[in-house]
């Protein structure tokens, strides 16, 4: 893999900023907030940002940098489609149970819903994640789905995956900053309590967490290199079950790295069809 140690550091960033982000919603509603129930209460509510922050963000960022992994280049790629399609439907499997914890406590208190533009957005969002879900599942997990049709669509899956993410970090902020402007009253958010230092702080990782994710998914050259090249050059011919691959290409000795690099950058098109 080229540049391995700037993905390393890439990798653990997110890592920490991923953790961290949860660790900090986890303090803000059970330290500064009423804690977690489902009562109708504010306590329900509180489930929102949890299982937003768990869910649609931080395992959804680990389900897009998923193929980047290159410890699991040598991994069957239908088994990393199923582990990236799985985690994509247990992070909307957290929203939904998230969406129905704010309409309820909405109901019970008899706020109006879907009134601001992060429930907009937020709604909007939830239902383009889901959109993808399913096309991404017809495509290329039912094994029916023409070779082409699978090529042509990947570069929009890719697209609209990544601004749906990018789309979902800044529904987040919003969240959060309304919540801060709602709950914050003596002292007010523009006081700056100690609260409110806290939260801003869980923004800047949720916005840190983000752009990590992008700068690996976007990178050419970190792509998971092409299952049947990366067989070929250890076995000498092409086959399906790339799960008999040897090792991944960071353990492979150099100048195979260099060969498999190279023979990466002229099959990357091919690579992104599978
Ligand atoms: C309400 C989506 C994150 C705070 C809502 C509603 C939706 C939604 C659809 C409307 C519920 C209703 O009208 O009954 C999302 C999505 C998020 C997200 C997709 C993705 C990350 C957050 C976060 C917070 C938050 C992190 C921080 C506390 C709120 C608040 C409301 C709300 C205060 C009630 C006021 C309103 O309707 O705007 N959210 N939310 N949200 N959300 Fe979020
Ligand atoms: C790749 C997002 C659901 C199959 C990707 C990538 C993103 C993404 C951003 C680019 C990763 C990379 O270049 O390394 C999403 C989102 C989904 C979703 C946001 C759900 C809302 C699915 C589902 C499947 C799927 C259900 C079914 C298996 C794939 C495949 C790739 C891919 C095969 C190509 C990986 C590669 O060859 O590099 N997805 N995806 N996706 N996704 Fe999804």
């Amino acid at each position: 893999m080229e540049n391995y140690r700037l993905f390393l550091s890439a990798f653990c960033a997110a890592a920490i900023t991923g953790s961290l982000s949860i660790i900090f919603v986890l303090i803000w509603v059970l330290h500064y907030r009423e804690g977690l129930a489902w009562d109708g209460g504010s306590a329900e509510f509180n489930w929102h940002p949890v299982l937003m922050v768990a869910g649609l963000i931080f395992l959804q960022g680990t389900a897009i940098i998923i193929f980047r992994l290159p410890w699991t280049w040598a991994c069957n790629k239908q088994v990393m489609k199923w582990i990236h399609a799985c985690l994509h439907l247990l992070a909307f499997t957290l929203t939904v149970i998230s969406t129905v914890a704010v309409f309820d406590f909405h109901n019970t208190a008899k706020i109006p819903n879907m009134y601001s533009l992060h429930s907009w957005l937020g709604i909007a969002a939830v239902i383009l994640y889901c959109l993808q879900i399913v096309v991404g599942v017809v495509l290329y997990l039912i094994p029916i789905t023409p070779v082409s049709w699978r090529a042509a669509f990947m570069p929009v899956h890719v697209f609209f995956g990544t601004l749906l993410f990018v789309g979902i970090i800044s529904v987040a902020l919003m969240g959060i900053t309304e919540k801060l402007i709602f709950a914050l009253k003596s002292p007010k958010y523009s006081q700056s309590p100690p609260e409110a230092l806290f939260v801003n702080v869980l923004g800047v990782l949720l916005v840190a967490f983000g752009a990590i994710v992008v700068y690996t998914v976007t990178r050419v050259s970190w792509k998971r290199p092409n299952d049947q090249v990366l067989h070929s050059l250890h076995t000498d011919e092409v086959g399906e079950d790339n799960g008999k691959v040897g090792p991944a290409l960071t353990q492979l000795p150099e100048t195979a790295d260099a060969e498999a690099s190279d023979v990466r950058k002229r099959s990357s098109k091919q690579d992104e069809n599978n």
